[in-house]
């Protein structure tokens, strides 16, 4: 889908979104519409119960006097609720209802509302978003049938303010396109996307100038990564990591701080080994690897948008699979770190390759943060659903940071606590920790397991469990069951770090 934006001259072909107000104030292109066509516009309204209520809308078939083959009338509801994420919703829900309709162009003419909290050109670039984001399809494995094909190619998003639109819709489009990538990862199936295949994909990164190195079994060895290993070593896949790096710093502050590091965890299968998940648990860990998926679409963001910052994304990249070579519950394992780990619970296995990668971070990085990210724990979901994703911070401001960054993006994450007591809870009799806490508070003993493997650097753990992708109700802006969370609120996050 092309998306273009210009000043509306006249009107064009297609089909055309021109906004109301609530109560049913017209905006002026609704008003435009009105005169061209002798008041159809007004008559709708009188006629029905349609007066600009967000989130509403009533749409015109070939109103009689103008060229559009149909206007499609928006409820904008009170200008000044009007933000950046409720003109991504409002394009994306009509997006999603024209598709597929017949129509090819859709032009759409919102006039910011006086008194909404965004600019013109804001406006246009998150309705340019909005639609982009519900243009997301994962088709390419069944037949989609002729009537489900998508018609629509072009929006045209007309503007006053084009020439700085285009400008905001290029760092936008590069972060939608990173959550593309996200939502891909996590929608394929784990016969096609086991560990190498994974790395492969990022590899493609290298031509939007990432560098990309990998790192196989041997070479994890000689690390001494035992514990990402042996979450592995029962698997047909061998284990990777992959280590990304964007610098886009152009000479600038080379010598200063080191980079900001994202960690994701990949689990590209979690059958939960030999402490086997029952069927039903089972279904949906091919998006175990959620949190590895959200740093590689971060990368290819800040990437395609060149980003003025030196951003490492590391990712470790395993499959959970019971075998006669498995890992054993009682195993101990030694990590790359020097601790040990008693094995209790195969199936607490995302917390295993964590505590490697991020030891690995900090001390071939030196970072100034690290954030990892992690469908770690059932226990989150239980908590916080899928409203929220778990916060879990060694530094308040990053988590102050991380929070409000969250909140502009429309990925809200709550905070939860950290502490000695909680630490308690995962003494080991026979070796430095074990892998799992008691029946309590799982999220946070998984997290302070994390926390034993930062070293002291400021970090912050993301539990994504219940926002990576969607059971239930599908929000206008996702479309598929991979929702690509995390790539918005952590490519601001870099941009006010270090940009
Ligand atoms: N990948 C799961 C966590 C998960 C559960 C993600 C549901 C998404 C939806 C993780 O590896 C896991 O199995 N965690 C166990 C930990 C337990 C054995 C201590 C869990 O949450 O049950
Ligand atoms: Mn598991
Ligand atoms: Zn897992």
């Amino acid at each position: 889908m092309e998306i273009s934006f210009d000043r509306l001259r006249g009107f064009g072909e297609g089909a055309l979104a021109v906004g109301v107000l609530d109560g049913g104030k017209l905006t002026d292109p609704a008003a435009s519409v009105d005169d061209a066509t002798g008041g159809v516009v007004s008559r709708a309204l009188a006629a029905g119960r349609f007066r600009g209520q967000t989130g509403h809308s009533l749409e015109l078939l070939v109103p009689a006097g103008i060229k559009p083959t149909r206007v499609v009338l928006l409820g904008l509801g009170k200008a000044e609720d009007f933000t950046t994420a409720a003109a991504e919703r409002l394009a994306a829900s009509l997006v999603g209802r024209l598709s597929v309709g017949g129509e090819e162009t859709l032009t759409i003419a919102i006039e910011r509302p006086k008194k909404a909290p965004l600019s013109e050109a804001e406006l246009a670039a998150h309705i340019a978003l909005g639609a982009k984001l519900r243009s997301y399809r994962f088709d390419h494995y069944r037949s989609v049938r002729e009537e489900e094909r998508p018609t629509l190619k072009r929006v045209v998003i007309s503007t006053s303010e084009a020439a700085e639109a285009r400008k905001l819709w290029a760092g936008l489009a590069a972060v939608g396109a990173g959550i593309f990538l996200a939502r891909d990862l996590v929608n394929e199936p784990a016969n096609i996307l086991y560990p190498d295949e994974f790395a492969r994909r990022t590899r493609e990164l290298e031509k939007l100038g990432v560098t990309v190195e990998i790192l196989d079994v041997p070479a994890m060895k000689k690390l001494g990564m035992n514990a990402l290993l042996g979450v592995g070593q029962g698997s047909a896949h061998p284990s990777r990591l992959v280590v990304m790096q964007w610098d886009g710093r152009r000479g600038r502050n080379r010598n200063g701080a080191g980079p900001l590091a994202f960690i994701g965890k990949g689990v590209c299968f979690d059958s939960g080994g030999l402490s086997l998940k029952p069927a039903n648990s089972m279904t949906g860990m091919k998006g175990d690897m959620a949190g590895a998926a959200a740093v590689a679409g971060l990368m290819h963001a800040l990437a395609a948008r060149k980003a003025r910052s030196h951003v490492v994304g590391l990712v470790g990249l395993v499959e959970n699979m019971p075998d006669g070579n498995a890992q054993r519950p009682n195993d101990i394992v030694k990590t790359m770190s020097g601790q040990t780990i008693e094995i209790l619970n195969t199936d607490a296995e995302g917390r295993l390759v964590l505590a490697d990668v991020l030891w690995y971070a900090q001390s071939r990085f030196k970072p100034r943060f690290m954030v990892d990210l992690a469908t770690l724990t059932g226990a989150i979901v239980v908590a916080l659903g899928a409203e929220h994703a778990g916060l879990f911070s060694n530094d308040d401001e990053l988590a102050k940071n991380i929070v409000r960054a969250g909140a502009r993006e429309g990925e809200p994450v709550w905070r939860l606590p950290l502490g000695d007591a909680y630490d308690q809870l995962v003494k080991s009799k026979i070796a430095d920790m074990k892998n799992i806490g008691g029946p309590h508070a799982g999220s946070i003993t998984a997290a302070q397991i994390l926390q034993r493997f930062v070293n002291k650097v400021p970090w912050a753990h993301l539990d994504i469990a219940g926002v990576a992708w969607q059971d239930g109700e599908q929000k206008p802006q996702i479309p598929s069951w991979g929702t690509g969370w995390g790539v918005r609120t952590l490519n601001r996050l870099v941009a006010e770090y270090s940009e």
